[in-house]
């Protein structure tokens, strides 16, 4: 056996996980051990290279107990929902050897040796970006390789789900539906594909990171005070979901906008109905994400067709699909309007991500979006409808594909030798 005390060898992989968003809520749930949801629910995966988790996993003989480091500072793993998953990982664990590195690890082995987890996130966490499931899927995906779990990844997404509910969508690119089960003890409840990234890949995605002073409930209080005290959430679930995911599904396959967008914004506005609906009432939009609403209704009731869809989760900021490029670059310019940066504000900072979007709405300085023109649909005084510094910053995304393993060894974020962060 390898795992002798004495032995130096540490054994280290690194996966690289997106965030999701979704479309159809995920928002109550009938089990809160196993974390098994009232309802289906549907999502998009965003574009890792824009949104994502990094997390690097290793074991050694040496380590003296599990250990996780997130965005450079060690928290404490001994929450219960860390460790279901990595009960379950080591449940699952094979027997491992790298003949080169003399290392042998057999199934037994992985019950007795300790791992340390060291993950990243290239957005801000306070920004409230989902950063829970990017988080999550990756601790699981990365562990499962390091520990040689032979599963696929819908049975992946089944113990990354115990981690976060939401984190068992970004097993998967594209398009993911969470399917809620049957079964008590949680086994079909579980993610699957209903398309890939390049299935609707004219979608572009358009996130405003919204000034925020409040501290939000958490999605898990909240969503449990929702089914503690709104009847609104029993209609919800049980009517009114259940048809949506199948036209959802619809909207999706045939690459249907209007359908889309008229689905994921009704749903939105209903998970944040039913939070109002819950005792004492959750507010998690604030003016200026009624403002986006409002900027986008507007302009699609004024082109007779949906051009943009928005979404809101658990926090202010919007999310905001997009049909086309076109159609994006329309609403960059709409949104720059409204939302003008703070004047001591690069531009560079204010738009990040898929920037070329930014070029193609001729917009290249700051003084560019000072001299904006109010869009068509504004009747009223244009000169009261802009909010300088009311949006933090922006990301131009897309859908974008699943998790993958990052076997350059330069992006370990784990020292080989002495397997602490580097
Ligand atoms: C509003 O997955 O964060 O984002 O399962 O308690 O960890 P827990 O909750 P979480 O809830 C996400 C809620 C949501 C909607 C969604 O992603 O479907």
């Amino acid at each position: 056996m390898a795992a002798e005390s004495g032995e130096k060898w540490v054994l280290a992989v690194t996966a690289q996980t997106p965030t999701n968003i979704a479309v159809i809520k995920y928002w109550g749930k009938r089990d809160e051990d196993l974390i098994l949801p009232i309802n289906d629910s549907i999502s998009v995966t965003l574009d890792p290279g824009h949104l994502c988790t990094t997390t690097s996993v290793a074991v050694s003989p040496a380590f003296t107990h599990d250990r996780i480091w997130l965005n450079g500072k060690e928290v404490s793993l001994s929450g219960g929902r860390y460790q279901n998953c990595l009960r379950e990982l080591r449940s699952r664990a094979t027997d491992y050897e790298d003949e080169k590195k003399g290392i042998k690890i057999t199934k037994k082995d992985w019950e007795k040796l300790r791992v340390h987890i060291v993950s990243y996130n290239n957005f801000p966490t306070a920004a409230g970006l989902a950063s829970s499931a990017a988080g999550l899927a990756c601790l699981v995906f990365s562990l499962a390789k390091l520990m040689n779990v032979k599963e696929d990844h819908s049975k992946l997404s089944a113990i990354a789900r115990q981690g976060s509910g939401s984190a068992c969508r970004s097993l998967y690119g594209g398009f993911v539906k969470w399917i809620m089960g049957k079964e008590e003890n949680g086994s079909d409840s579980i993610a699957v594909q209903l398309a890939d990234e390049k299935h609707w890949d004219d979608l572009v995605i358009i996130i405003a990171v919204v000034s925020s002073r409040q501290k939000e409930t958490s999605s898990t209080s909240g969503m449990r005070d929702t089914v503690e005290t709104s009847a609104l959430i029993k209609h919800r679930a049980k009517e009114v979901v259940p048809k949506r995911i199948v036209e959802m599904e619809e909207a999706i396959a045939k690459r249907d906008f209007p359908a889309f967008s008229r689905l994921a914004c009704a749903d939105s506005n209903q998970f944040h109905a039913v939070c109002l609906d819950t005792l004492p009432p959750i507010f998690y939009m604030n003016d200026t994400s009624h403002r986006i609403i409002s900027c986008v209704e507007k302009w699609n009731r004024h082109e007779g067709s949906p051009q943009v869809a928005y979404t809101f989760d658990a926090g202010p900021n919007a999310v905001l699909i997009s049909q086309n490029r076109k159609a994006a670059t329309l609403l960059l310019q709409r949104l720059l309007f409204h939302f003008p940066p703070q004047s001591d504000a690069d531009l560079d900072s204010y738009v990040i991500g898929d920037k070329t979007i930014l070029k193609d709405a001729g917009i290249q300085g700051i003084k560019d979006i000072e001299a904006l023109t109010p869009p068509p649909e504004i009747k009223e005084n244009a000169s009261s409808q802009r909010f300088r510094g009311d949006v933090s910053y922006f990301i131009c995304t897309r859908p974008g594909r699943g998790p993958i393993m990052l076997t350059d060894e330069s992006k370990s974020l784990i020292n080989p030798e002495t397997g602490l962060p580097k």
